[in-house]
């Protein structure tokens, strides 16, 4: 569905990718990972089409829907939790606006008996079958189901959304990704703003969801539960499973296993024929044998293992002066909304 054909991606020198390539799929549940920095959020932006790649190709059939879930962004107040939750049925608002115009106009007409007024009737009805069709009548209770599911109360609904913190206002934008059902979502790093109630709803949801999702993480419960595929950024390459984070957690032990032990008997086999050639290459009856195991040194493709990230971080906190008695004195201290 989504076609990602050697991408590459530097900030100055350094490249955050080199030629990366895969696929979406239709149905593709995909957990992205990979260490900070890694590229995760600039992976996703180029998906979704805000950011350019340096190099490579980014190709969707036309007319694809994408929903995009950013890590930061920045919100726009004035409506309330549920009218800003509805503008996720932009068609379907249109159309009811225009139903209603009609509605309006139809009750002011006085010359029910001419063809204008028939063609009126007609336009309506059509307006009202397609509205009924498109599934006019459940979206109020589906952006009901989705609010709650996210964790707003009923009383919510009707504040505004300024009055809302940041992490609350980030899950009015997910309602509206997944209320808008796209063909792709794409979640930067949703359940940082969701407490676990909303964290279970969202898994449910996400689990049984019928398109492509790829979803950045760093809790390996909720994307075992949501992902049947994992792809991880390491050192600008990146790793594809066919399986669920922990199940990509195995494999990808049982391949550096492997590896190792390749690597270790490359590593042998090398040091023989280099031993070999030391010995010989100056003795004339043996010049020939060394000479082929020069050749087949230099053959040898070199193994290489795979970078592993010990990336460790340490704190010290020195011990804080000793406060005051009084921290705080107030008098007459008030604050509303
Ligand atoms: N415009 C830019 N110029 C220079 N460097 C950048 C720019 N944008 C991002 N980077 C660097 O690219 C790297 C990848 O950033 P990105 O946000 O994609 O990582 P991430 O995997 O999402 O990390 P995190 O897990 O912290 O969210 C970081 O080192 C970042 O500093
Ligand atoms: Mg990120």
């Amino acid at each position: 569905m989504i076609s990602i054909a050697k991408l590459s991606v530097h900030y100055s020198a350094r490249y955050l990718f080199k030629e990366i390539s895969f696929l979406i799929n239709h149905n593709d549940h995909i957990g992205l990972t990979g260490k900070n920095g890694a590229g995760k959020s600039t992976l996703l932006k180029i998906i979704s089409g805000l950011q350019e790649p340096d190099e490579g190709e980014i190709a969707k059939p036309n007319g694809l829907t994408v929903g995009y879930l950013p890590q930061e962004m920045e919100h726009q107040g004035g409506k309330t939790v549920f009218e800003e939750a509805l503008t996720a049925f932009g068609e379907l608002l249109e159309l009811q606006n225009k139903i209603n115009h009609l509605t309006d106009e139809v009750s002011h007409r006085t010359d029910t008996h001419t063809d204008a007024y028939m063609d009126l009737l007609n336009d309506m009805h059509d307006a009202s079958e397609r509205f009924s069709m498109m599934g006019g009548y459940d979206m109020e209770s589906e952006v009901e189901k989705v609010l709650l599911g996210l964790g707003f109360m009923r009383t919510d609904f009707v504040r505004n959304t300024d009055e809302f913190s940041g992490g609350w206002r980030m899950r009015i934008e997910l309602a509206k990704i997944l209320l808008q059902k796209p063909q792709v979502i794409l979640l930067d790093e949703p359940t940082n703003h969701l407490d676990i109630e909303s964290i279970q709803w969202l898994e449910e949801f996400l689990k049984t969801y019928t398109g492509a999702i790829v979803l950045v993480s760093h809790d390996k419960i909720f994307l075992d539960m949501v992902t049947n595929r994992t792809i991880e950024i390491v050192s600008g390459k990146i790793d594809d499973y066919k399986a669920n984070y922990s199940r990509y957690l195995e494999l990808r032990e049982e391949r550096k296993t492997l590896q190792k032990a390749s690597y270790d008997n490359q590593q042998k086999e090398i040091e023989h024929l280099e031993k070999f050639v030391e010995r010989f290459k100056a003795k004339a009856s043996k010049a020939t044998q060394a000479q082929s195991r020069v050749k087949a040194l230099e053959k040898i493709e070199r193994i290489e293992i795979d970078e592993e990230d010990h990336a460790a971080m340490r704190f010290r906190f020195p011990e804080p002066p000793r406060a005051g008695a009084v921290v705080v004195d107030s008098k007459d201290l008030s604050k509303s909304y």
